[in-house]
C-alpha cells in the first residue's frame, strides 16, 4: 500500500466523545479530513453544533448525538444511532473528560468530586468502549483510541494536585493495555494518546491564563503549551491502517515533559 494511503479513512465511521470543544473538536475534524464520517457525542449541544457545522462546511459528513458518557443509556444510544445512521462503527475516540474543579490534595477531596470525575473519565470510557465493541467484535475490526494524559503515567503534585484525574487516567492507561491484548486477536486495535499541556477549556479554561501558561511552559522542555490541532496526526495514525500492528500502547505527545 502507498504510504499516504495507509492513513486514509475513506468509508470509515468514527465516534468522537467530547467533540464539542478542545481536543475532541480537533479529533472530529481530523477524522473527517482523513475521510471518515463522524459522529460527535457530547453534553454540549451548542458546541457540537459548531463542530458539525465546521466539518460539513468542508464537505464531509457529521452528525451530533447528545450524550453524557457517564450515563450508560446515553452511551448505548450513541453507538446504536451511529450504526443506524452510517451502517457500521470503525473508530471510537474516548475523549470526553473533566478534571477536579479546583486542584486539592486527596485529604481535602470531597466524595462527590471523586465520584463525578471518575464517572466521566473512567466509567464513560467503560460504557462507550463496551457498547462500541459489541459492533466491532461482530465485524472483526475496529480502532479504539483512549485519550489519557501524561498524568496517567506520572503524578502532577509538583505542579498542581489533581489526584482523582490522575487515578482515572492511570486506570485508562492500564485498561488500554488490557483491552489491547484482549482484542488484538479479534482484529481490534486499542491504543491511547497521552497529551501533555494543550490549550483548551478543561479545568475552566485555566490553560488560557497567563499564570498557568507560565507555570506549565516553564515545566515543558519545548517551552510552550500546544494547540489541539497538533494532535490530529497522532489520532489519524492510530485510527488508520498505519497502526495496524500496534495494540495496548500509549503515544505521549507532551513537548518533552515526561522525557525529563
Ligand atoms: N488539554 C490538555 O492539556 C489535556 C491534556 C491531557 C489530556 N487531556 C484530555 O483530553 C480530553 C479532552 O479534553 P480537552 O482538554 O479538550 O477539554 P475541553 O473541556 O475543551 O473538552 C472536553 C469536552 O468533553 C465534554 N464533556 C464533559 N463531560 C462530558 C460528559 N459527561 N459526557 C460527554 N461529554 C462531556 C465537554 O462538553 C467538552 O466538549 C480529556 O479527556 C482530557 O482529560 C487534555
Amino acid at each position: 500500500m502507498h504510504s499516504f494511503k495507509m492513513f486514509e479513512l475513506d468509508g470509515k465511521v468514527a465516534v468522537v466523545t467530547g467533540a464539542a470543544s478542545g481536543l475532541g473538536a480537533a479529533f472530529a475534524e481530523a477524522m473527517a479530513e482523513a475521510g471518515a464520517d463522524v459522529v460527535c457525542g457530547d453534553i454540549d449541544s451548542k458546541g457540537m453544533g459548531k463542530t458539525v457545522a465546521e466539518i460539513k462546511k468542508k464537505g464531509y459528513k457529521a452528525i451530533a448525538v447528545k450524550c453524557d458518557v457517564s450515563k450508560e443509556d446515553d452511551c448505548v444510544r450513541l453507538m446504536q444511532k451511529t450504526v443506524k445512521t452510517f451502517g457500521h462503527l470503525d473508530i471510537l475516540i474516548n475523549n470526553a473528560g473533566i478534571v477536579e474543579s479546583e486542584p486539592k490534595p486527596l485529604h481535602e477531596c470531597a466524595t462527590d468530586a471523586w465520584n463525578s470525575v471518575l464517572a466521566v473519565d473512567l466509567h464513560g470510557v467503560f460504557f462507550c468502549t463496551r457498547e462500541a465493541l459489541k459492533f466491532m467484535v461482530k465485524q472483526k475490526s475496529g480502532k479504539i483510541i483512549n485519550i489519557a494524559s501524561i498524568f496517567g503515567i506520572t503524578g502532577s503534585g509538583h505542579l498542581f494536585p489533581v489526584p482523582v484525574y490522575n487515578a482515572a487516567k492511570g486506570a485508562v492507561v492500564n485498561l488500554t493495555r488490557e483491552l489491547g491484548l484482549e482484542y488484538a486477536p479479534l482484529g481490534i486495535n486499542v491504543n491511547a494518546i497521552c497529551p501533555g499541556f494543550f490549550i483548551t477549556n478543561i479545568g475552566g479554561g485555566k490553560s488560557y491564563t497567563t499564570e498557568f501558561d507560565r507555570m506549565v511552559s516553564d515545566f515543558t522542555p519545548m517551552g510552550r503549551q500546544a494547540l489541539p490541532e497538533e494532535l490530529k496526526g497522532t489520532a489519524i495514525f492510530l485510527a488508520s491502517a498505519a497502526s495496524d500492528y500496534m495494540c495496548g500502547q500509549m503515544i505521549v505527545v507532551d513537548g518533552g515533559c515526561t522525557a525529563k
